[in-house]
């Protein structure tokens, strides 16, 4: 099936890559030509696990091209996936990407006698398909929907994960206003034998809010029972989840073991969730509920909760550490999570910008996430020194943080140390070989 993607951000760029190596002809869209002529040199624009292997072998199967053109690429297509960015902008989505986008797959249509079938990816609030999207295009095509398809197809795609995650889903979901667009999204998804899930488009958009808000939900929530423990004293937070994990409903046993589900990941005590996503989403379905006049409480808290997590960190330094002017402290990890580059609403940020307020000697790393970080803080980058190897350098600071659980830190405990304080913020050092003696982190209450 010859399908176009108009965007090549993560999600366009993934999904276009993945539904070439599935065997479709897939020709995305770009309007940066920069872009465009790096991916057709098989060079990737971001930095995703296997993207750059399976980007290469679909280009030499001469499944897979890249265009500034969208009429071009719309030649000979029955479905369009539209894959553009939706910035947040003040807890609202910026549709102005997507609503380019369709102007132009709608005059498009005004052109055609054949069908085609418009697809949104895009992460858009319930509603946004079948009233704003089928608006414009119906304005721009002269045509009403079923002279057209429209569909919502959204994705849930873990960064740094996400090929593994296209190529291994869950479910699917197709979201559909007329029946061929049904069909079409069948037939596109037919390579892959999971559930799917057939329902209207603002369903669709439903899951996937849903979806990452009970995610977030789950975060928030054992983050303040870990600030619980911190502040009653006594308590480790991670021995109360160890004791809350093996409840079968979180941890099931099949055969007598237990299953360790997915779930458990997202229940790890810690300086807050960041990302493009879950921040984005729980802003945006929460100003959505208020404008529709319901009072959205559990998304209020769900947010709250995770914009003063990351302060926690100076809040239990602050404890013992009287004067900051004099100690020098080293980040490790500035990326929203390992295995990305991506630093958008990355705890990170809050706490440097924290430590630098307290005058602290700071001092930073990361293995990809350098650049993005320079370039999100501006002038405030100048008050942090980065260093390359973090291995050799720590025994010259006073305090370490971990922010960010890449796997490389997971080392820290094999270095010889010089008793300095190790702030673990994500519970990610192995609990049983930590000498409490210089170990701070979230959720731990002094004994
Ligand atoms: C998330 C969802 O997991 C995907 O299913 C979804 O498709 C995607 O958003 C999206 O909407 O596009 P992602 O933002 O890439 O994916 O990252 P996650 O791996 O889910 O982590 C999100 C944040 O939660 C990270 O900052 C992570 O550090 C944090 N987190 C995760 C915690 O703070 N505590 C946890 O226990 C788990």
């Amino acid at each position: 099936m010859k399908v176009c993607v108009v965007g090549t951000g993560y999600v366009g760029l993934v999904s276009g890559v993945c539904l070439a190596a599935k065997g479709h002809e897939v020709v995305c869209v770009d309007s940066n030509s920069e872009i465009v002529e790096k991916l057709n040199a098989g060079i990737p624009t971001i930095y995703e696990k296997n993207l750059s292997e399976l980007l290469k072998e679909v280009i030499s199967l001469g499944k897979f091209h890249v265009t500034q053109d969208l009429n071009e690429a719309l030649k000979d297509v029955s479905l369009v996936i539209v894959a553009v960015g939706t910035p947040s902008e003040d807890g609202v989505i910026d549709l102005s990407y997507i609503e380019h986008a369709i102007k132009e797959i709608g005059e498009y249509i005004s052109k055609i006698e054949r069908f085609i079938a418009v697809v949104i990816k895009s992460t858009v609030i319930p509603g946004t398909t079948d009233k704003f999207i089928r608006d414009v295009l119906e304005k721009y095509s002269g045509k009403k929907v079923g002279a057209f398809g429209l569909g919502m197809n959204p994705e849930f795609l873990r960064e740094g994960e996400a090929i593994f995650d296209f190529m291994n889903p869950d479910r699917i979901v197709m979201g559909y206003e007329t029946s061929t667009t049904l069909d079409l999204l069948e037939e596109l998804y037919r390579p892959w034998d999971v559930d799917k899930v057939r329902v209207n488009t603002r369903t669709a958009e439903l899951i996937k809010y849903t979806n990452n808000f009970l995610l977030a939900t789950q975060i928030s929530a054992i983050n303040e029972i870990a600030n619980f423990s911190a502040t009653l004293g006594g308590i480790d937070i991670m021995d109360v989840v160890n004791g809350v994990y093996l409840d079968k409903r979180w941890n099931p046993k099949v055969n007598n073991l237990r299953v360790d589900p997915e779930i458990l990941k997202y229940l790890i005590p810690g300086c807050g969730f960041g990302g493009s996503c879950f921040p984005k989403d729980v802003q945006a379905l929460r100003s959505q509920g208020e404008s529709l006049g319901l009072p959205m409480k559990m998304m209020n808290a769900v947010l709250d909760v995770n914009e003063a997590q990351p302060h926690q960190v100076t809040k239990i330094l602050e404890a013992e550490i009287l004067d900051f002017s004099k100690k020098s402290i080293l980040i490790l990890g500035l990326s929203f999570k390992p295995d990305t580059d991506d630093v958008r609403e990355s705890p990170a940020l809050k706490i440097t910008k924290d430590l630098i307020k307290k005058n602290a000697n700071l001092f930073a790393h990361d293995p990809v996430a350098i650049n993005n970080f320079k370039m999100s803080v501006g002038l405030e980058a100048s008050k942090i020194k980065f260093v390359d190897d973090w291995r050799g350098f720590i025994n010259q600071v006073d305090i370490v943080v971990l922010i960010t659980p890449w796997i490389e830190y997971k080392e820290l405990f094999n270095l010889t140390l010089n008793n300095q304080i190790i702030f673990d913020a994500r519970r990610f050092l192995p609990y049983d070989k930590v000498a409490y003696g210089y170990y701070r982190s979230i959720g731990l209450g002094r004994r």
